[in-house]
């Protein structure tokens, strides 16, 4: 899996994390290795290994120059690339030799995330999705550490009927609002070109229904795509490690046809709390739920004592795809979502549904279905705002 998954651009960091950081560095874990992320006064990034190849110091400690990070203890300096160029108290004769070079990654920022390659050459395109691409909409990003593994965030997105059960029925005993949840009479999936299509059918809902007709993707391998007129949402899904995730909600709120959207300097970022204050788990919102049924399946699922049935097709599905793919890559190919044409790169398409009556009221009322409130919510209501009165409004 580990294989897979370096064949990857996966988000690293908020990019306003790194820009936060007084030292212009960030320690981060991801894909089970330990880094340092930086960036140079001229604003370029870099991610190198964490420790230097002298006698490894932490070089999240390091000194940040344009053309890379000096460790603090003797001074010597890594490019961007991890060449080390210079060793302050030894002779080398122009620049030093390779063997003190260290391992530096392809990271670049896009859409207000940091984004890096970790895997084999040669590199292939950061995937341009759509909803990153807008050039007129407000974002933000909403960032939690989950202690479990990735894939049990992902196979309860590829588990419709949770929505009845954890967010219908558990949900409305929390509120206590004795909400009774439609029931899921069909669930679908279709494998597409960028990952699976899942579909539910409720009761009283016929086939034209969004819900069944365009369904909501999950974008191969780790990514919930859930989209309409008005917000855009993307759950990605970082492996920090065997037994634990980082979750990244990125959320697009666009202006109805015709305004315009404020202007976002950097997407403002947020980390969003798994507990409260008691220490006890946040049990209010539908993510917040995902999250618990994810975590207390244990840091990893043990899924030799699964009894799996008619709502986990989507689960079976995905394991297979998972395991298809993972064979693509041992033969040297390039598995689903590695882009490599440019021009199809310019903007990946993925289908959204169309909001249904009223439920802008909703969005404008409660903008995220995660806790915690965005630096950018003026920004927000100001675009939601400019649905008001328009024909989608309802
Ligand atoms: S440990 Fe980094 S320069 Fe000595
Ligand atoms: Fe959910």
């Amino acid at each position: 899996m580990g294989d897979l998954m370096r064949r990857y651009w996966f988000p690293i960091a908020a990019y306003g994390e790194i820009l936060a950081r007084e030292s212009g560095t960030l320690p981060v874990r991801h894909l089970g290795e330990e880094f340092v992320l930086f960036r140079e006064p001229s604003g370029k990034l870099g991610l190198l290994g964490r420790f230097c190849t002298h006698r490894g110091m932490d070089l999240v400690r390091g000194f940040v120059e344009d053309g890379g990070i000096r460790c603090v203890i003797d001074g010597w300096k890594f490019t961007p690339e991890g060449r080390c160029v210079d060793r302050p108290m030894e002779n080398d004769e122009g620049l030093p030799s390779h063997e003190y070079d260290t391992n530096g990654h392809p990271v670049q920022e896009f859409g207000g995330l940091v984004w890096a390659y970790i895997g084999p050459e040669p590199v292939p395109l950061l995937p341009h999705w759509r909803p990153l691409v807008g050039t007129n909409d407000v974002r933000d990003i909403g960032i939690t550490d989950v202690p479990c593994n990735w894939l049990q965030l992902m196979e309860n997105s590829m588990d419709p009927v949770h929505v009845e059960w954890l967010h219908g029925y558990y949900g409305s005993q929390i509120k206590d609002d004795r909400f009774v949840p439609r029931r899921h009479e069909r669930i679908g999936f279709d494998v597409f070109k960028h990952g699976v299509i899942k579909r539910r059918l409720l009761e009283g809902q016929t086939e034209d229904d969004d819900e069944w007709k365009t369904g909501h993707p999950v974008l191969f391998p780790n990514t919930l795509y859930i989209g309409d007129q008005i917000k855009e949402g993307l759950q990605i899904r970082v492996p920090v490690d065997d037994t634990h995730t980082r979750h990244y909600w990125y959320s697009i709120f666009k202006p109805a046809p015709g305004a315009t959207a404020p202007k976002q300097d950097v997407v403002p970022y947020r980390y969003v709390p798994l507990h409260d204050e008691d220490g006890k788990f946040i049990t209010g919102y539908t993510t917040s739920q995902d999250f618990i049924c994810a975590i207390l399946q244990g840091p990893i699922a043990d899924r030799t004592l699964e009894n799996l049935g008619e709502s986990d097709r989507g689960i079976i599905m995905f394991r297979r795809l998972l395991k298809e793919q993972m064979a693509i890559a041992d033969d040297g190919g390039d598995p689903m979502n590695v882009i490599r044409d440019a021009i199809e790169n310019e903007s990946l398409d993925v289908s959204v549904e169309t909001v249904f009556w009223g439920e802008w009221d909703r969005i404008l009322r409660s903008p995220f279905s995660e806790p915690g409130e965005s630096p950018g919510i003026a920004e927000i209501r100001t675009v939601l705002e400019t649905w008001r009165g328009s024909s989608s409004e309802g």
